[in-house]
């Protein structure tokens, strides 16, 4: 079927329309009508190679809500009309270790992207939300609460579940003290997820002007990154922090941050490295540097479920899909409150 979409044709251009081709749905598909799609930042680290050479045209998009329009004959738990998800990954080899232990995202062989990847279904590559339509696996299909906005849903499938993982992962409750760093698209959902939990939250960002809206979204503290007073002051206060920057930047005074044998877990991926840390600053204190990738299906669901039952979903600010090189703009200057997602219903046919 052929299908609207916005697309990127090189690393340079600005994304602009295009047409692909959609399978026609199989006995186990959903076929989906996207209503929005939220713009993460890899969407633009991806449309513009900095990860790696990616093959173009690239249709980004991975944090799509939609309508069910038709399910394949097979598929039970989801019916024409329900409102649905579809995040990072719509497939994966189904048989390796992570596979068999719901860590899809993990998978040893690769997992299908939702953009990007060769497709072993559809030909070619996959091609993401930045369209009006798409057809998935029904095990790559999520349903979203009906009680949640579905515009403040979409970043869920993505900076939602790539905040809430790690959050889980390391054991994060009602004594944990928890900081996030950078408020951006995961580090607004970092705090509301982690205040959940019931942790108490520490907020490290570069903007002072976000401080309020920190508060809001339910940290406890506020510290300014680049105030190198504020910084010693946070020194061995936190048990865990989450750091979504998406630029290269000195880690140690977050790992002074950290109490004994506190976690510092990286989910932001710059393109090019962090200065290396000093050893010396992680044996003082047997703490740890990790990281995390999205999260797997059933993990997606249920974080799902524990945002419905909480009322948590995005901050967002709605654009039209032809305001979308605009949107990287905004987003490389950190002027993002606190995710864009557009509006489908603006594509043009
Ligand atoms: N691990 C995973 O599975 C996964 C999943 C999704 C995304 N990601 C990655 O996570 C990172 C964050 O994604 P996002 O969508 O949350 O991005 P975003 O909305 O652009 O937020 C990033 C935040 O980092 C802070 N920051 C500080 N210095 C920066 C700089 N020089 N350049 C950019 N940001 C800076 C800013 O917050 P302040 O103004 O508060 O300082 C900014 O708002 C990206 O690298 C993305 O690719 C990883
Ligand atoms: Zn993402
Ligand atoms: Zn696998």
């Amino acid at each position: 079927m052929p299908t609207a979409a916005f697309a990127a044709f090189d690393a340079k251009s600005p994304l602009r329309a295009h047409t692909v081709e959609r399978r026609e749905p199989g006995p186990a598909d959903v076929a989906i009508d996207i209503l929005f799609c939220g713009v993460c930042h890899s969407d633009l680290h991806f449309a513009k190679s900095e990860w790696f050479p990616v093959d173009y045209p690239l249709v980004p998009g991975q944090e799509i809500v939609g309508r069910v329009r038709a399910v394949g004959s097979d598929v039970k738990r989801f019916k024409e009309g329900q409102l649905v998800g579809v995040g990072c990954l719509v497939d994966s080899c189904r048989t390796c270790p992570s596979c068999q232990e719901n860590l899809e995202n993990y998978c040893t062989t690769g997992m299908t992207m939702t953009y990007g990847s060769p497709d072993p279904k559809g030909g070619g590559m996959t091609m993401g939300g930045y369209s009006t339509a798409m057809v998935v696996d029904q095990d790559f299909v999520l349903s979203i609460p009906e009680n949640l906005d579905p515009a403040g849903a979409a970043p869920l499938l993505c900076a939602g579940i790539t905040t809430y993982s790690p959050l889980r992962h390391w054991s994060i409750g009602k004594d944990s003290k928890v900081g996030v760093v950078g408020l951006g698209g995961l580090g607004h959902m970092a705090i509301q997820i982690a205040a959940a939990m019931g942790a108490e939250v520490t907020v490290f960002t570069t903007s002072a002007g976000k401080a309020a809206d920190a508060k809001s979204l339910g940290a406890s503290h506020v510290v300014i990154s680049t105030d190198a007073d504020a910084m010693a002051a946070a020194a061995g206060t936190l048990d865990f922090i989450i750091n979504t920057v998406a630029a290269p930047h000195n880690l140690d005074p977050l790992i002074a941050a950290l109490r004994r044998d506190g976690t510092l877990c990286l989910v932001g991926v710059p393109a090019s490295p962090h200065p290396s840390p000093s050893v010396m600053g992680l044996v003082f204190g047997r703490k740890s540097i990790g990281a995390s990738l999205i999260g797997g299906i059933k993990e997606t669901q249920e974080m799902l479920d524990f945002c419905g039952k909480h009322n948590i979903t995005a901050h967002t600010e709605t654009i039209r899909m032809d305001e979308i090189n605009e949107a990287y703009e905004r987003m490389l200057k950190g002027d993002v409150k606190y995710r864009f997602v557009i509006d489908m219903a603006t594509m043009s046919a």
